[in-house]
């Protein structure tokens, strides 16, 4: 069993981590081998932790760590029989990615997409053989996160949906497959609500604190939206409903447009730089 994750950010080696623990052996590969070098870093200092709080074994940890490689070269990746792509979000990138990716491995491999908001029947144009490929999107932290998102797309066969569930369990994830649409089940739901509530901070209907502590107490939520938008980063929302916003809506549906449209709040906090936890604030001071 071998895997190759390309990017190897904040995602990336999260996958990669979950996939050793799973018994793969991986490959992770980024744009130089100093990059590919701080992922596998970053994932000795997670198994690390997880071994001075007891929860895997010192054995197990260096086993794991014997079994990854780290490197720029996608050749590397030619023997696996999984390659996942966690680079930029963004077409032109993937896209390169996908088209190198698809080259060296074999025919058969299933290819997925961690994307949180391209299209898939887009990327799968790079693709060689396209019915390989699929949109497979965990979530942050991956080691944490039970949930993978399935998305096939147009020219996906269904043999690779059922491998990609497999996988998914494999790794100890539960899976969704979900129809190719913005937002896919999580974030279309999940930003929204978010958004609400930054604009019942502008309207001043309530506080932040007494918004999270609302939907804490009263809808059983572990964290309060304002919290979670803070976590998510507050451009990485304003980012998502703007896609939403353009894709569900747009110039065709007005009605639907003004649904997903972005609280100006949002825009007002990333000028001011306060994009969430990752710049010390944003609707709370961390
Ligand atoms: N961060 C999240 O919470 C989250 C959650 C779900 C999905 N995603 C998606 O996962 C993907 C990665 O996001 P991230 O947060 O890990 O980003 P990141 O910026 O932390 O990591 C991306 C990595 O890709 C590498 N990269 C870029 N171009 C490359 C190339 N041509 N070849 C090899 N490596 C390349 C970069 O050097 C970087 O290390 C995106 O598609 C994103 O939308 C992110």
């Amino acid at each position: 069993m071998k895997a190759g994750v390309i990017g190897a950010g904040t995602m990336g080696r999260g996958i990669a981590e979950v996939l050793l623990a799973s018994g793969f052996e991986v490959v992770l590969v980024d744009r130089s081998p100093e990059l590919a070098e701080k992922g596998r870093e970053s994932i000795r200092k997670s198994l690390q932790r997880g071994v001075d709080k007891g929860r895997i074994a010192e054995t197990k940890m260096d086993e794991m760590l014997g079994k990854l490689k780290v490197g720029a070269d996608f050749t590397a990746v030619a023997d696996a029989s999984v390659a996942l792509e966690a680079v930029y979000e963004n077409m032109e990138v993937k896209r390169a990615v996908l088209d190198a990716v698809s080259s060296v491995v074999s025919s058969t491999a299933l290819i997925g997409s961690n994307t949180s908001s391209l299209s898939v029947t887009g990327m799968s144009s790079s693709v060689k053989n396209p019915g390989r490929f699929l949109g497979v999107h965990f979530f942050n932290p991956v080691p944490v996160m039970k949930l993978v998102e399935i998305i096939p797309g147009e020219k996906t066969l269904p043999e690779y949906v059922e491998k990609a569930r497999d996988l998914a369990v494999q790794m100890g994830k539960t899976p969704v497959v979900v129809k190719e649409s913005p937002g896919f089940i999580v974030n279309r739901l999940l930003c929204p609500l978010m958004n609400e509530a930054a604009y019942l901070v502008s309207e001043g209907v309530a506080s932040p604190e007494d918004i999270d502590t609302a939907m804490k107490l009263g809808a059983n939520h572990p964290i309060g939206p304002l919290a979670l938008a803070d976590l998510v980063g507050i451009d990485v929302l304003y980012a998502i409903m703007e896609t939403l916003h353009e894709e569900l809506g747009g110039e065709a549906n007005p009605d639907l447009a003004a649904k997903y449209r972005p609280c100006p709040l949002l825009k007002e906090m990333m000028d001011r730089g306060e994009l969430g936890r990752k710049t010390g604030r944003g609707f709370f001071s961390y």
